[in-house]
């Protein structure tokens, strides 16, 4: 029924307003004839009221600090996915994923990777499972175009925070840095929107918060209300609760698509005979009834290195081993456990590469063609990569680096021996080398 989804074509109109033209006059509102003033994001309502979908949701909308790469993203989501279950007590919210892209760390040239959907790295349907979930093009459809009614920019308080005097808080507050949004002629705020150029924000605001996701709660449901509020800087608000079963639950919702686990999972059979029969790695598609205990699965016959290069040897962080030392750590692990292979995922420079490849002849590493970047992209790579250090037998990482950290949390999930996930190289002059934590799911 087409009159039901309506087409809105904007284009300038007298006064300099935007005026929406209706392509499907049979979804022209009553409001519109009687002189209303237009407001962004009030067709949705009524559209989709028709369409049977939207029912008068609210949609929340977040963003992260540009700097902050794919794994600490990743950790943002379950931070925002508690918000958006506080809120769900109260009214009825709709999380906008917000679009992969322009990420420091994707540098592959040539290859476009801007407006990425989530569903291009994440399975959809299973992070529907833990909360209501849409791409932000169908944000665009269905709220009515490309609007955002308010935009908060999370910050921090300006005068810091007293030692010993840890309060939970948020209050509208000046702006302590510059505004990375600017008005345009029509007093709308353009900015960083994914890589949408055509999206504008109505409102934009700063909020300093110290405190955990959910405390932004009752300012989305009593201070405002706007139908879509975007959360920019998000990665301000701390977890609700770390490690709980909320946190696992929405961890274990984001699976990552199919068709880049069939593309580890093939990589695993050819190249590292590992297969999940074998293995031992049974997988549910459906993430709520997957329950293994930890110790059951194997894994499959090598060891999976996970080598951050790059401003971690950069930064000459002493926790970080030289070359010739995590191939001795290599070494020794492989003959320890009795492992003829090892699969090494790393960021390093090219000739950090080939160095490794002198020292380590036999390792394995999942090298795409031109084609396959274009696929399946820096952010799909990486995942492979992910996927194929969390089905090894034996997983070794690097310091605090959340790429390592996010295949703990895969091992765990697959119910490996947590001897064998929570491991990390040393630096070579490195005196106390802490290991890992071993964060047990809650179910
Ligand atoms: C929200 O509204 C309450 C009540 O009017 C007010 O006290 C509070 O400062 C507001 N909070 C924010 C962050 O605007
Ligand atoms: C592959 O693994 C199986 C056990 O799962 C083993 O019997 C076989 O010898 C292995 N093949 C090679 C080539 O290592």
């Amino acid at each position: 029924m087409a009159a039901q989804s309506p087409r809105i074509r904007v284009r300038p109109g007298p006064r300099g307003l935007l005026l929406p033209l209706l392509l499907s006059a049979a979804a022209w509102p009553l409001g519109w004839a009687q002189g209303d003033e237009f407001r962004p994001g009030q067709w949705g309502a009524a559209a989709e009221g028709a369409a049977g979908a939207a029912r008068g949701r609210r949609y929340l909308l977040y963003d992260v600090n540009p700097p902050e790469g794919f794994n600490l993203r990743r950790d943002v989501y379950i931070r925002v996915a508690s918000l958006v279950k506080t809120l769900l007590r109260s009214e009825e919210w709709v999380l906008v994923l917000p679009p992969w892209g322009r990420l420091y760390h994707w540098q592959s040239p040539d290859i476009h990777q801007v407006r990425i959907p989530w569903a291009e790295f994440f399975d959809l349907p299973s992070l529907a499972r833990n909360i209501p979930v849409i791409e932000y093009e169908q944000f665009m459809a269905e709220s009515g175009g490309p609007f955002i009614e308010q935009v908060y920019v999370l910050q921090s308080y300006a005068e810091g925070w007293k030692e010993g005097t840890w309060e939970e808080k948020i209050d509208q507050r000046p702006c302590i840095d510059q505004l990375l949004y600017s008005r345009d002629k029509h007093e709308y705020y353009r900015g960083w929107f994914w890589g949408y150029e055509e999206t504008r924000g109505l409102s934009v605001s700063c909020l300093s918060v110290q405190g955990s996701a959910s405390i932004v709660a009752p300012v989305l449901l009593k201070n405002t209300s706007a139908r879509s509020v975007m959360l920019d800087r998000a990665e301000n608000l701390l977890h609700d609760h770390y490690g709980g079963k909320e946190y696992w639950d929405t961890r274990r919702s984001m699976v990552f698509a199919k068709h880049l686990r069939v593309v580890g999972d093939d990589f695993r059979s050819k190249y590292l005979n590992s297969t999940d029969a074998a293995d031992k790695t049974i997988y549910h598609e459906d993430w709520t009834k997957m329950k293994v205990k930890l110790g059951t699965s194997l894994g499959g016959p090598y060891l999976a290195v996970h080598l951050r290069r790059k401003d971690f040897v950069w930064g000459h962080r002493e926790d970080v081993p030289s070359l010739q030392g995590a191939v001795k750590t290599i070494r020794s692990l492989m003959e320890t456990h009795k492992l003829d292979r090892v699969f090494v995922a790393t960021d390093a420079v090219r000739k950090e590469c080939e160095e490794l490849k002198k020292l380590l002849p036999e390792m394995v590493r999942f090298e795409p063609t031109w084609e396959e970047l274009e696929l399946y992209k820096d952010g799909g790579i990486a995942i492979i990569d992910q996927w194929i250090c969390a089905h090894a037998r034996v997983f070794i990482g690097t310091s605090v680096s959340t790429f390592s950290f996010r295949i703990h949390e895969e091992r765990e999930i697959l119910g490996l021996d947590p001897k064998t996930t929570y491991n990390r190289f040393c630096g070579d002059q490195e005196q106390q080398c802490e290991q890992p934590t071993h964060w047990k799911i809650a179910y």
